[in-house]
């Protein structure tokens, strides 16, 4: 049976006709704004109640403000993370690690992977980054002078990256870029068999690493111990999971929406080329204005919370896309201002869960972009086509094929 999309608690006056997967301009839209339309619920309360705000229909409580946000991502005695989002497609249940766990197991876990993914590891990656991007880069201005960007460049530069990181070699990229296609935009058909074949491709490599030990991720995963006690099979596959889903379309997103905008700002976009400096800043204003991810807890017990009466078992949504365009924490806030300071956005979420790969996604993204800027003359979007945007727990952007003949 079908969830009921409005619980018999939620107060009439509190639902709103708004949803991050069906509202106007969520639904792959040609020339779409998902995040501009996500704006309009900051003339509206600081919660209420959204129907169908969840891939599988669901209906969530939605938090406007930011500093809300803050609180409900700080309190994980009474928000959880325990959701399994990727096993219950499978119609298992085990969490993805440590993005689904909870105090305590979750800080044990976070310890172990933090050191992974610290500045001083990203320095060291940072070489194998770059030659990545430019030898995307370099082979898409051999072929012409125009591109998709996100299956040309976005989607191969972050999957090729997750490889290295697994210590794989790039020759299987391909099919784990038709994975993580089928996984994100396939039917449930196609996502379920993406989500086996990704299972069983973990599965596979954890057991191959344990037999014949390498220096990458997965052998460190393998060999490392918890509480004296090594890792189970699910716990193994909970991480290398979470690391496919976490890294890989997240920054493809974020590549494909900033070159999006600089295409469409070819001022900005020069100012950018001619002082390289101000990308890494002109980022994190893109990240601001373009965050890709709806962060969703469930409520561990009832609670009151502005108004509202969250009652245990309920989904509450924390979209960074809403915090990041909050008029009550930033000035102008839907306006793009790539020279913006203070920009404390919630674009990789807040509290104890806060993104673990975000230093080696910035890195990503400022490389990415420095080499395209460096390497393809003013661009723009091509003409008689039209990027499609979406909404969702993921926003994202396609078919965006831009020119510079
Ligand atoms: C622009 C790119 C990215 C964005 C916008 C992003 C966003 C986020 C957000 C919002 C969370 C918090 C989720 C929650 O609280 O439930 C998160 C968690 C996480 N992210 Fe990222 N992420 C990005 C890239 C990456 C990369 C490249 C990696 C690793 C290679 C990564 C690894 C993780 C991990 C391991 C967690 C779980 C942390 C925990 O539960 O303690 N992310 N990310």
């Amino acid at each position: 049976m079908a969830p009921n999309p409005v619980p018999d608690h939620v107060p009439p006056e509190m639902v709103r006709d708004f949803s991050l997967f069906t509202s106007p301009g969520m639904l792959p839209t040609p020339n779409g704004d998902p995040h501009a339309a996500v704006a309009c619920v900051h003339e509206g309360p600081p919660i209420f109640y959204s129907p169908y705000n969840t891939r599988d229909g669901q209906g969530t409580w939605v938090i406007t403000r930011a500093k809300d946000q803050r609180r409900v991502l700080q309190d994980a005695e009474t928000f959880s993370s325990h959701r399994s989002i990727f096993a219950s497609a499978l119609g298992e249940n085990w969490p993805m690690i440590p993005l689904e766990l909870d105090p305590p197991a979750h800080g044990v876990f976070r310890s172990l992977l933090s050191p992974l993914l610290s500045p001083k590891r990203v320095l060291v990656l940072e070489p194998a980054v770059r030659e990545r991007a430019i030898a995307l880069i370099k082979r898409i201005v051999a072929s012409g002078r125009s591109c998709d960007v996100m299956k040309d460049f976005a989607v191969p530069f972050t999957v090729s990256i997750f490889l290295s990181f697994l210590g794989l070699p790039d020759h299987r990229l391909d099919t784990f870029v038709a994975w993580g296609k089928d996984l994100l935009h396939g039917d449930d058909e196609k996502r379920q068999v993406a989500a086996r074949t990704i299972v069983a491709f973990i599965d596979e490599l954890a057991a191959v690493r344990r037999k014949e030990p390498a220096d990458d991720f997965m052998t460190f995963v393998v060999q490392a111990k918890v509480e004296g006690r090594p890792l189970t099979h699910e716990q193994v596959r909970g991480v290398g999971v979470l690391l496919f889903v976490a890294g890989a379309d997240t920054v493809a997103a974020a590549l494909g929406f900033d070159l999006a905008y600089l295409a469409r700002n070819l001022k900005e976009q020069e100012w950018l080329r001619s002082e390289p400096d101000r990308i890494a800043p002109a980022a994190e204003e893109l990240l601001r204005a373009y965050p890709t991810v709806q962060i969703i807890r469930v409520a561990k017990k009832d609670i009151d919370f502005e108004g509202a009466p969250i009652r245990k078992g309920d989904y509450v949504s924390c979209a960074t896309m809403i915090a990041n365009r909050d008029p009550t924490e930033f000035e102008r806030p839907n306006t793009i201002d790539l020279a913006r300071q203070e920009n404390r956005h919630a674009a990789f979420g807040y509290g104890p869960h806060r993104c673990l790969g975000s230093h080696l996604a910035r890195r990503e993204i400022v490389i990415g972009l420095e080499e395209w800027l460096s390497r393809i003359p003013a661009f723009r979007i091509k003409e008689s086509t039209a990027p499609i945007a979406h909404g969702g727990h993921l926003f994202g952007i396609e078919n965006l094929i831009l020119d510079w003949s």
